[in-house]
């Protein structure tokens, strides 16, 4: 029997806030759609505050950390802004992303192996503020080793590389893409850290990635909160915890 725990559900809010946006005023509310999806399991709120303000705005974040009742990772550029933002807000959690090309690997992550001199000192006052920090990279080893060395206790993997190859239906290079991130998860839960997953996850590829014992945690915004126009918000956060129950049931601790 396998001990492992269930795998987390954080359910990514920005695109409430894109909706919201695209008229102004304040529907639909990003915090009353973490409230909704909280009452429907999920087990904390993602929201990323970008440097343009596109979607989340800086009153969305202070409402969130002060009315719901479970985790909230803010996504942010390891900018002084953001860092200070995060350390006035205190999220339970940050995720550090990418938002300028040239931060990026070829993959879409952070390129922590080439900025570490950059972002080695944010990751260390945003631990120091008390906040559990991610880096979002790709399952590369280069930098999944340097995201350890510089004291991130946490990983998010990108999943967006092998979503759109099993979008596109390529299904010997979605095949490469997940044999890469198996091996990165694993060599990153032998250095220690927590990982977590994320980028265009749907009910398929959550279920599959559910299934690897090393994933804590999944990240899912934008199939998730499509899903709910056609069902309601409720009921797509529970068909998205029923996926990722079903790959963690074919788990087995590693
Ligand atoms: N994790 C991180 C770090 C992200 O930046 C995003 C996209 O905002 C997601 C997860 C969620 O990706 P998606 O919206 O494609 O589900």
């Amino acid at each position: 029997m396998s001990e492992l725990l269930p795998v987390r559900l954080g359910v990514n809010v920005d695109h409430v806030a894109t909706v919201r946006n695209a008229r102004g005023g304040r529907h639909p509310d990003p915090l009353h759609a973490a409230e909704v999806a909280i009452a429907a399991g999920a087990d904390g709120i993602t929201a990323h505050l970008r440097e343009d303000r596109r979607h989340i705005r800086d009153d969305d974040i202070h409402r969130l950390k002060e009315h719901i009742r479970k985790p909230l990772n803010l996504e942010m550029a390891a900018t002084d802004e953001m860092v200070a933002i995060a350390l006035r807000v205190k999220p339970h959690a940050a995720c550090l992303v990418p938002e300028r090309r040239e931060e990026r690997t070829t993959e879409g992550g952070l390129d922590v192996a080439g900025s570490r001199q950059h972002l080695a000192p944010a990751v260390q006052k945003l631990v120091a503020g008390g906040i559990r920090v991610s880096l979002f990279i790709a399952a590369d080893e280069a930098q999944i080793t340097t995201a350890a060395a510089i004291g991130a206790p946490v990983i998010e993997i990108h999943t967006g590389a092998w979503c759109e190859a099993l979008a596109a239906r390529e299904n010997e290079r979605a095949l490469a893409e997940f044999a890469r991130i198996r091996a990165g998860v694993r060599l990153a839960r032998s250095l220690g850290l927590e990982v977590h997953a994320g980028h265009g996850l749907d009910h398929a590829s959550a279920e599959t990635i559910a299934a690897l014992p090393e994933i804590a945690e999944l990240n899912i915004g934008h199939f998730l909160i499509g899903d709910a126009i056609f069902v309601g918000l409720r009921a797509a956060v529970e068909r998205m915890r029923d996926a990722i129950a079903r790959g963690r049931s074919k788990a087995s601790a590693p």
